[in-house]
């Protein structure tokens, strides 16, 4: 099997450096694919003569907002890679494998978006009409397909499909979670440019009500939140029925963050559709941003629970998120994992005997990438209190202590080094460890927990 070295990240878990870059990544690239339809759908009103004052919007910072986003969306996708790669090589490899030509294509179209948006920004106010209204909707085409591009291979991910390039891009969850994230764009898009409104200075004319017709329109843009609840049920119904389960009750950490994503789009929703849409209310600045804040915390929660619901996967039934498939951890099973793992400890030093850095090998193979030893989600914090014998099967059985934990994929003897690791992390670390001698029964046991667990 292909196995690349391990970077740590610790006291930072795996899972936490890339989830952190990919929520910043998402959020302002699709503020930059909504920006940019409200961008086109502005200068239109200008030009259609039906708002005179739209244009004040387009020519204002909003543009370079849009501008800055995608740069720095650009930038966050770039450390997208790099942290991908340093996290999950193999899972990022299964991904270029499927689908190169998918990624191609979507490069083009970035790069299609990068000279339209950025044309439009250096020469936009020498263009005529026509080639401003073109430009933007090039802009904002070319960045809503390559969101349509990479779409298909992210959510192919937890629903791979069937077999074939198509099959697989066009997987169950394609396309609620391309209008899902359509509208959440747009949402991103009206809110940002209702705190834009509010620094504008219009020419003559009461302030206040230019304004106000102008959030108006930006509000428009908010009413497809009403078509949320549909996506998210949509999108809830075609993943896998472990998945669904531990977002809807079955892993309170996850339910928390689904939670919190429908309740802050909820009070999003309803004060962009019935105070500002239908009440016409006004919206000030400072509620704009909060109202942005709040987003930014609504898609930092979903996207937590979209990688999560992947659980034990990142790529569904082909790659457990350690990277192992599934045909090499029955492999492992019988030949170990600390011996296919040939990259030496870095601080093999510190640990006292050959078992104990056995066990840190094991955990670094097989479990740094959901946990630290006793940092974020520390197995000194999770079974520090448990006995050996409690340990052994816990870890023996691991895909049912928590069925979004990979099953464990070495020997018996590599359980029980493990649980040596426990047991001196747990003493305070100290420097000389006397080992308690593993004896052949135990290990009989363990193989027992182990057969149970998978057969
Ligand atoms: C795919 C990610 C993932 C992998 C890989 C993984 N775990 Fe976990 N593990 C978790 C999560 C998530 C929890 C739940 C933490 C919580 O309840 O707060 C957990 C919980 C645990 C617990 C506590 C269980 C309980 O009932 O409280 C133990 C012990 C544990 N893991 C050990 C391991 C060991 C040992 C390995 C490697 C052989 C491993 N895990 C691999 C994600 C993973």
């Amino acid at each position: 099997m292909e196995v690349y070295p391990v970077i740590d990240f610790a006291p930072a878990m795996k899972g936490m450096v890339i989830g952190g870059v990919g929520i910043v990544h998402v959020f302002l690239a699709q503020f930059a694919i909504g920006g940019g339809m409200l961008l086109f759908y502005f200068e239109w009103l200008h030009q259609s003569g039906r708002s005179p004052r739209a244009r004040k919007l387009v020519s204002s910072y909003f543009q370079f907002l849009v501008l800055l986003s995608f740069v720095a969306g650009a930038i966050t996708g770039v450390a997208m890679w790099l942290t991908s790669i340093a996290v999950s090589p193999r899972t990022l490899g299964l991904m270029v494998d499927e689908f190169h030509w998918i990624w191609a294509v979507e490069w083009t179209f970035f790069a299609l978006e990068v000279v339209a948006g950025y044309t439009f920004y250096k020469i936009g106010d020498r263009l005529s009409d026509r080639d401003r209204l073109r430009l933007l909707g090039l802009y904002s085409l070319a960045s809503w397909f390559s969101l349509f591009w990479i779409n298909g291979i992210l959510s192919w991910q937890l629903t791979p499909g069937g077999e074939g390039l198509w099959a697989g891009f066009f997987n169950p969850s394609f396309f609620p979670s391309l209008l899902y994230r359509t509208v959440v764009s747009m949402t991103l898009a009206a809110l940002a440019a209702c705190a834009v409104i509010n620094v504008i200075e219009f020419d003559g004319g009461k302030q206040r009500e230019q304004r106000r017709e102008l959030i108006g329109r930006a509000a428009l843009f908010l009413a497809p939140m009403a078509l949320m609840p549909i996506l998210a049920g949509w999108y809830l119904a075609v993943i896998p029925d472990d998945s669904r389960g531990w977002l809807l009750g079955g892993s309170p950490a996850m339910t928390m963050f689904v939670a919190a994503a429908a309740g802050t789009s909820l009070l999003i929703g309803a004060y962009g559709v019935f105070g500002l849409l239908r009440r016409g209310l006004y919206i000030n600045g400072a509620t704009a941003l909060l109202l942005l804040a709040l987003a930014f915390g609504a898609t930092a929660a979903g996207e937590f629970a979209r990688e999560g619901a992947r659980k034990p996967f990142t790529v569904r039934g082909h790659l457990y998120a350690n990277s192992i498939t599934p045909a090499e951890l029955t492999e492992l099973r019988r030949t170990g994992s600390a011996a296919v793992d040939r990259y030496p400890l870095r601080d093999r030093e510190s640990y006292p005997s050959d078992t104990i850095a056995e066990g840190a090998r094991v955990f670094r193979f097989q479990c740094s990438v959901c946990h630290t030893i006793s940092g974020a989600n520390g197995l000194i914090h999770l079974a520090g209190s448990w006995t050996r014998e409690q340990l052994r099967i816990n870890i023996a059985k691991l895909q049912l202590t928590k069925p979004f934990m990979p099953p464990f994929a070495g020997t018996a003897s590599e359980v029980e080094s493990l649980v040596e690791l426990v047991a001196w992390v747990r003493a305070g670390q100290p420097d000389s460890w006397s080992e308690t001698p593993t004896d052949k029964v135990v290990l009989d046991r363990i193989a027992g927990y182990l057969d149970e667990a998978s057969p």
